[in-house]
């Protein structure tokens, strides 16, 4: 940013920084979940609390879930803060991490482990772009995402949000956050949040805090090298793209909560690196630091978090942080630091110009033109594994296909988590195109297109070749952590019946490489289609022809997920498929 810009934001930033009271700084430090309100906690509160920020949880939704029940609902909240006395604009956050996926009807894009497979940064770029219209489209002004993890483990439940193993990938696609913050303020531009900071996937296996988990929020048991080496590239490749903000995981450092690490919070991504955004914690994050409510505001704060994601109790929040600034604990000036960072991305993002929600993107959200965008990606998302004979691509025409499988006609499925609700669901759950009918919107009129989730033996015979759709049901965060992931008996049982009548391709819809190593060898081709989201017409585009295969594995294919942690530097490194592995036509 030029320094006429920069020296603007910063008198800005004093002149209204010396006018707040202690309460007005600590009310900007506060976000609360939309829910938190109720009769006991009235929206007046944010104006007369000055809260800083409102979120939507995954799944957090106005009734209705349209971009205009959207708009209404965070206008609401506006008017709140813009009434309150120095009329600080808030800004409202949502997790837009594959598209605006809270909303029904939105463009739901790949998960990140396809867009991985792309390594096509100019495509992030665009996807991040249409996301931020739709995101903006809806009044909000800022998406916690891109989730900048690496994830070293398969097994952990948030494989599909990291953009694959090594590094490199997600310092590329950093691209994203162009698309998503743009010309800061311009219309269609929101802030953008790099996640989470740092090390969330390289969690040790049975280390979780939580103990409904197995990885996810666990320790991250390597050196400082290592952490530079393996995780820390992708936040430096987002601050020199201006990142606006940084979320910080739930994980630990060799013991210690990143919530409560001064030392990477402050003297690293500070100082070290830079960063001229504003922190903010994960949803009730603090509270998993050791100690009492008051030590963890205390020790979260004086290490570097600007903003808390309380999300409910904000009341108490704000009481314990004032008592402990009163008390000497957390120094004035770390108050300011905080509130002074806050400020200045809430200029930089014009919201104190343009506070209220436009509809100016009404007719994007969902439209042609950024569904055009996600079946692009859906296409260069996929890997072909194998493909022996050359079974791929398919004849569209006079063909008789059979289809089968749990995920060949599931929306729910192949958007997975993060989609609509927080868990995502399986089913039709928004709007969008299943892989089947892709399929069946590709082949020629005298063909035919006959559907068995899990065709017997009989069932299989007599057609040209049969498609089997495997793969996950939704799941989101620790809830997808797994101690092994082999396919489902019904996809088993489809793979085995459709493999041992006909010429077979299997596609695998998931959020990670599932075990198949026992019947890869019935396969005829294999291919990797992720988690696609409501463009399913992109893996017909390819399995027909229409389009060649361009994806990489952006993560190792195991054998067994006994292997894991597998890592292509690993001595007896011994994949199904490498990392990097992917054939085309
Ligand atoms: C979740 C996730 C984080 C998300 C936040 C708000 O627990 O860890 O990625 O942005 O809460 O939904």
């Amino acid at each position: 940013m030029e320094a006429s810009l920069e020296a603007k934001l910063d008198r800005r930033v004093r002149d209204l920084l010396a006018q707040m009271t202690l309460d007005e700084k600590i009310g900007q430090m506060t976000q609360a979940e939309r829910l938190a309100f109720n009769d006991q906690n009235p929206v007046t509160d944010i104006r007369d609390y000055g809260l800083g920020s409102l979120l939507s949880g995954g799944g957090s939704t106005p009734a209705g879930n349209t971009p205009e029940a959207w708009r209404k609902m965070v206008d609401e909240f506006q008017k709140q803060a813009l009434s309150s006395r120095l009329g600080i604009p808030l800004v409202y956050g949502v997790d837009a991490v594959h598209g605006h996926n809270n909303v029904y009807g939105a463009t739901v894009f790949p998960h990140n482990i396809g867009l991985g497979a792309t390594r096509n940064p100019n495509l992030a770029r665009l996807i991040g772009r249409a996301t931020a219209e739709e995101v903006s489209a809806t009044g909000a002004q800022w998406t916690f995402s891109p989730c900048l993890c690496v994830a070293q483990d398969e097994r952990w439940g948030r494989t599909y949000e990291s953009f694959g193993e090594e590094p490199e990938i997600a310092s590329s696609l950093a691209s994203i956050i162009d698309g998503y913050q743009g010309n800061p303020g311009r219309p269609g531009t929101v802030l953008a949040t790099a996640k989470h900071f740092v090390g969330d996937g390289g969690t040790k296996f049975g280390t979780s805090t939580n103990p409904n988990y197995l990885l996810d929020q666990g320790d991250t048991q390597v050196s400082e090298e290592e952490l530079r080496e393996r995780h820390l590239p992708p936040f430096k490749a987002a601050i020199k793209r201006g990142v606006s903000t940084v979320m910080v995981s739930y994980s630990s450092w060799n013991g210690t909560k990143m919530h409560g690490q001064k030392y990477l919070l402050t003297d690293v991504l500070k100082k070290e690196l830079g960063f001229k955004g504003f922190i903010i914690s994960d949803w009730h994050a603090i509270e998993q630091i050791p100690g009492d409510y008051a030590y963890q505001v205390r020790t979260g704060i004086n290490a570097g978090l600007d903003m808390i994601m309380v999300p409910f109790e904000y009341k108490k929040f704000i009481a314990t942080l004032k008592a402990e600034v009163l008390a000497g604990n957390v120094p004035q000036s770390r108050i300011d630091d905080a509130v002074s960072r806050i400020l200045r991305e809430k200029f930089r993002f014009g919201l104190f110009e343009h506070p209220y929600s436009s509809d100016r993107y009404a007719d994007e959200f969902g439209g042609k033109a950024h569904r055009a965008v996600a079946r692009k990606a859906v296409q260069e998302s996929l890997v072909l594994l194998k493909n022996e004979g050359g079974v791929l691509p398919l004849d569209a025409h006079r063909t008789r296909v059979l289809v089968a499988g749990t995920n060949a006609d599931d929306l729910g499925n192949q958007t997975g988590g993060w989609t609509i609700t927080w868990q995502g669901k399986s089913g039709k759950n928004t709007v969008g195109t299943t892989i089947l009918e892709g399929i069946r919107q590709t082949v020629d009129t005298r063909s035919t297109v006959d559907y068995v989730k899990t065709p017997t033996a009989e069932q299989s015979a007599g057609y040209d070749v049969g498609i089997v759709v495997v793969g996950e049901t939704p799941y989101a965060e620790g809830v997808g952590d797994r101690k092994d992931f082999p396919l489902k008996a019904e996809d088993q049982t489809a793979v085995d019946n459709v493999c041992g009548a006909t010429k077979c391709v299997v596609i695998v819809v998931s959020g990670r490489p599932l075990i198949v190593t026992d019947r890869v060898n019935k396969m005829n081709a294999l291919v990797a289609a992720w988690l696609p989201g409501t463009e399913g017409q992109g893996v017909a585009d390819v399995l027909f022809g229409h389009r060649n295969f361009k994806g990489k594995l952006p993560i190792t294919w195991p054998k067994a997920a006994a292997q894991l942690p597998s890592h292509k530097d690993d001595a007896g490194y011994d994949p199904l498929f490498p990392y990097g592995f992917g054939l085309k036509y």
